[in-house]
């Protein structure tokens, strides 16, 4: 797989001017130690040019010593972490993150919910733009009506929100305002955290490519333009992941995939919120 972080299928300009990689791997629920440290190196052999971890997930340690065993140049990979909004402070606890991930800056740093309300944290992370420890900003979890509060009040506006996308959650409405507002939807749980993968629908159209159910569901999202951060622990699966830019589901696939959704096309981010 290549994955140029310039323009093209593989990459998803943002409105700050960068880019972000369509397809990264998600650690969330791997140990911090050697488990985390392979699935980031395997994924870095295997092409991946992006992760995604968070304060929450304990194992940034992990994802900073994969990175460098890989001995893939830092500037060639885009690392996404979380303010873990349960602290104060989000500059306090980006050093944090950067001291344990060995790093000078993230590409995105991103509100992992709305804990306490939409805004409060938000010049904290404007502020860690300023400093240069983190080239984009954004959100996660984030619903419309917190988008909307978000944006009368930021002097930097977020350019991501990572929330829960899939087929079974099209969450149309929250799709279609973040566009709107120049927001890149990007896609976590992307599998169902493993659920979909044995939906009859879903296999249907795999078997019909010669493709797995995987990729189907992850090709789905890369051709609504939502980038894609499937997790997975299983090297031969991380590859497998990765063979989603040599095929192309057609429209009746997609239209298909998209009638599958439980959301009623909600403008909600989650359905079940922890906070
Ligand atoms: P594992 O980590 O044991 O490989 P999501 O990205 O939606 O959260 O889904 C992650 C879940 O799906 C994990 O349980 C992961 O298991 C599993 N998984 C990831 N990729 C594949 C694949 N290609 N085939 C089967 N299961 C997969």
């Amino acid at each position: 797989m290549s994955q140029p972080t310039g323009s093209g299928e593989s990459a998803h300009g943002l409105a700050d001017g960068n880019t972000i990689p369509m397809l990264g791997l998600g650690v969330w629920q791997v140990e911090n130690e050697r488990e985390c440290v392979d699935a980031v190196r395997w994924a870095l052999e295997a092409g991946y040019r992006h992760i995604d971890t968070a304060q929450a997930y304990g194992n940034e340690e992990s994802v900073g010593m994969g990175i460098r065993e890989s001995g893939v140049p830092r500037e060639e990979i885009f690392v996404t972490t979380k303010f873990f909004p349960r602290r104060r402070d989000p500059v306090v606890e980006l050093e944090g993150s950067l001291g344990r991930l060995g790093l000078e800056f993230v590409d995105l740093y991103i509100v992992h919910w709305p804990a306490g309300g939409p805004t409060w944290a938000w010049p904290g992370m404007e502020r860690t733009r300023e400093l240069d420890y983190a080239r984009s900003i954004g959100v996660s979890n984030f619903a419309v009506g917190e988008i909307d509060d978000l944006l009368q009040e930021a002097q930097q506006p977020p350019v991501v929100n990572q929330v829960l996308f899939n087929p079974f959650a099209y969450r149309k409405r929250l799709f279609e305002a973040c566009a709107a507002n120049d927001i890149v939807l990007e896609a976590y749980s992307p599998l169902g955290t493993g659920r979909h993968l044995d939906d009859p629908a879903v296999a249907q159209i795999a078997d019909a490519h010669g493709r797995t159910p995987a990729q189907v569901l992850l090709r789905w999202g890369i051709q609504h333009g939502v980038p894609q951060i499937p997790k997975s622990t299983h090297q031969p699966r991380i590859v497998e992941n990765a063979q989603v830019f040599d095929f192309e589901l057609s429209e009746e696939d997609m239209q298909t995939l998209d009638e599958l959704d439980q959301t009623g096309g909600t403008d909600c981010a989650r359905e079940d919120k922890w906070w």
